[in-house]
């Protein structure tokens, strides 16, 4: 085909002249925005975004966009033009955006109860990917500390409807009810909460809780952010307990909130059977201060607790003499010249030396412990404490 030269330079020309604006105008913003959102579509994150830009997203541009961008005077710019800007605001607010968004006073005709079925659509496929992205992330990071995730106790099944009028207490064990094995047999702690199923005159049934408790049965713990859960889904609106950090040791059930005032959760089609669970945040025990049970087939009595010397040595800590010798007789099987566990050869001194705080903190790590059998009596401990607090001394 034969395109005259006028022809052909008048299309290059306005080919120029459609890309060149098309490319400075904007583009930094067109490109930053590209970028996050190659970010969002990819790794755990991915589903999660989703929902919120094909589904909360159109629903905040529609109802929100008056006030909730830049400039707009309403707080947090989660109805923002652009998607990531929105993302940030929202993903961090995500209950009291919902709960704003049905508010029959915040800005009707904005907001109000008319948005309910669409926020709960919206809410139950938000808990369902913010599950999945939880375990997308730990099962992308199988070295992380089993503690340092959020920690969920199993569901309870209820099969009969609860009574409406008395309060129902429920309880779980951190010890043996963690939902995920690698959190089973390390947290002393029991939890309960008292629940009851209730509908008022003319309104939907509510599902009500109060007066959750914590029984520490060694050391202490310190617990952060309590949710619940219905059938396997967080309660976005029961927030009373989500911005908790406090630590426990009693071994008398304590109140888990300063003030333990009922909060419930609108349940409109609630029917048995159902489940409950509950999740903290964090859980962090201490249990520097116990000493484990006896070993099975060991006596049952009480060993005298030799006083502690002031001052312990490496020598001390690999020698014969039983009261002193730690390392020898709990460690070195596994960390000598010839076996370097983990590359720790507590015959080498210097090597020692250089590790003694790592040392120290694996012997009192009771999710991670050394040796890896489970932790030694505090006492044990406590000489390694000396050698460190000494300074790490050979002799
Ligand atoms: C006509 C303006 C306007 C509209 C429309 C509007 N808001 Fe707001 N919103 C505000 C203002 C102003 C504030 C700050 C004062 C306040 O908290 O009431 C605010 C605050 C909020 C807050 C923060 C409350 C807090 O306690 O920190 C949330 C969440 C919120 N709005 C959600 C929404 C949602 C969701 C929509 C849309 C469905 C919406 N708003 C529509 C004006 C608006
Ligand atoms: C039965 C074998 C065994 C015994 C006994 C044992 N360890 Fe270990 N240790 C290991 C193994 C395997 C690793 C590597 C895997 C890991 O880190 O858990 C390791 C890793 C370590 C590490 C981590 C080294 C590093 O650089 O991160 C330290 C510290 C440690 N052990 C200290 C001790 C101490 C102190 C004792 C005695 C109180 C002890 N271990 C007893 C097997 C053992």
């Amino acid at each position: 085909m034969h395109i005259p030269t006028k022809k052909l330079l008048t299309m290059i020309l306005l080919a120029t002249f459609l890309v060149v604006p098309f490319q400075n105008c904007g583009n930094q913003f067109v490109l930053r925005e590209e970028n996050g959102l190659h970010l969002m579509s990819k790794g755990c994150d991915a589903e999660i975004f989703s929902i919120f830009e094909n589904g909360f997203y159109p629903f905040l541009r529609q109802n929100c966009s008056k006030c909730h961008i830049d400039g707009g005077g309403g707080t947090g710019f989660f109805a923002s033009p652009s998607v990531i800007e929105a993302w940030k605001y929202f993903y961090s607010d995500v209950s009291k955006i919902a709960r704003n968004a049905v508010n029959d006073e915040h800005n009707p005709p904005y907001t109000g109860s008319k948005h309910q079925a669409v926020i709960n659509q919206l809410l139950s496929s938000w808990n369902k990917a913010y599950q999945t992205k939880k375990e997308c992330e730990i099962a992308s990071n199988p070295n992380l500390d089993p503690l340092q995730r959020p920690f969920k106790l199993v569901d309870k099944q209820i099969t009969a409807m609860p009574n409406s009028n008395t309060f129902t207490r429920i309880s779980w064990s951190l010890y043996d009810e963690a939902a995920r094995d690698d959190q089973k047999n390390l947290v002393p702690v029991t939890f309960d909460i008292e629940y009851r199923v209730v509908t008022p005159a003319n309104q939907p049934t509510r599902l009500e809780f109060q007066n959750p408790r914590i029984t520490v049965h060694a050391g202490e713990v310190e617990l952060t952010d309590l949710r619940l859960l219905l059938n396997g889904m967080v309660l976005t609106d029961v927030t009373r307990y989500t911005q908790i950090k406090a630590t426990f040791n009693s071994a008398t059930p304590t109140p888990f909130t300063p003030a333990p005032n009922l909060t419930f959760a609108l349940t409109p089609n609630l029917t048995v059977p159902f489940s409950l669970a509950v999740e903290f945040g964090r859980v962090r025990p201490n249990f520097s201060s116990i000493t484990p049970p006896p070993q099975p087939g060991m006596p049952n009595t009480p060993t005298p607790q030799p006083s502690l010397p002031m001052r312990v040595t490496y020598n001390d800590l690999m020698g014969n003499n039983p009261a002193l010798n730690v390392f020898r007789a709990s460690c070195v099987s596994c960390h000598n010249q010839n076996r370097a566990d983990g590359r720790l050869n507590l015959e080498d001194f210097a090597r020692t030396q250089l590790l003694a705080n790592t040392i120290l903190s694996r012997m009192r790590n009771f999710a991670n412990p050394m040796p890896r059998g489970g932790l030694l009596p505090a006492d044990r401990v406590n000489l390694v404490q000396i050698w460190v607090q000494n300074g790490a001394p050979r002799d």
